[in-house]
């Protein structure tokens, strides 16, 4: 089936198997930071967000999102820009497997919210889970930006 895909700006068309999952083909498409940690709609890393709201993409088909904007990790944008120059100020990644899911879960945060607390980030970064568990540096990483 072909689908055509906004991804952080650039308009991809692509063919797919219907049951190929949105995080195979974002990934075949040269968006690397789009990671599968699970494959089973648990740890988040593979979060992304479609038509501006995260998304765990492994727990999708291709074909679902057909038209939609996809946002990633790479996304050239100034907020974006920020949360990755927090996360390094704050050590904010041990492994970092799950550093793209984190950076996506807080940019739908505070693309909405400009001063969440800490007891907000909390809530909404919940989905996305660090094996590391370097959940505190995280944290100060979004509140700071
Ligand atoms: S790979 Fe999608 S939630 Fe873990
Ligand atoms: S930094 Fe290793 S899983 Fe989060």
């Amino acid at each position: 089936m072909r689908v055509g895909l906004r991804v952080n700006g650039t308009f991809h068309e692509v063919d797919v198997e219907p049951r190929a999952l949105l995080v195979h083909v974002l990934r075949g498409l040269g968006y690397r930071s789009v990671r599968v940690g699970c494959d089973t709609a648990t740890c988040g890393a593979c979060t992304v967000l479609i038509d501006g709201r995260p998304a765990k993409s492994c727990n999708l088909l291709a074909v679902q999102v057909d038209g939609a904007e996809i946002v990633t990790a790479e996304h050239a944008d100034g907020l974006l820009e920020r949360l990755r120059k927090s996360f390094n100020a704050h050590h904010a990644a041990q492994c970092g497997y799950c550093t793209s899911g984190m950076l996506m879960a807080a940019y739908a945060l505070l693309s909405r919210r400009e001063r969440p607390s800490e007891d907000e980030v909390r809530e909404h970064m919940a989905g996305v889970l660090c094996r590391c568990t370097g959940y505190q540096n995280i944290v100060r990483a979004v509140v700071e930006a």
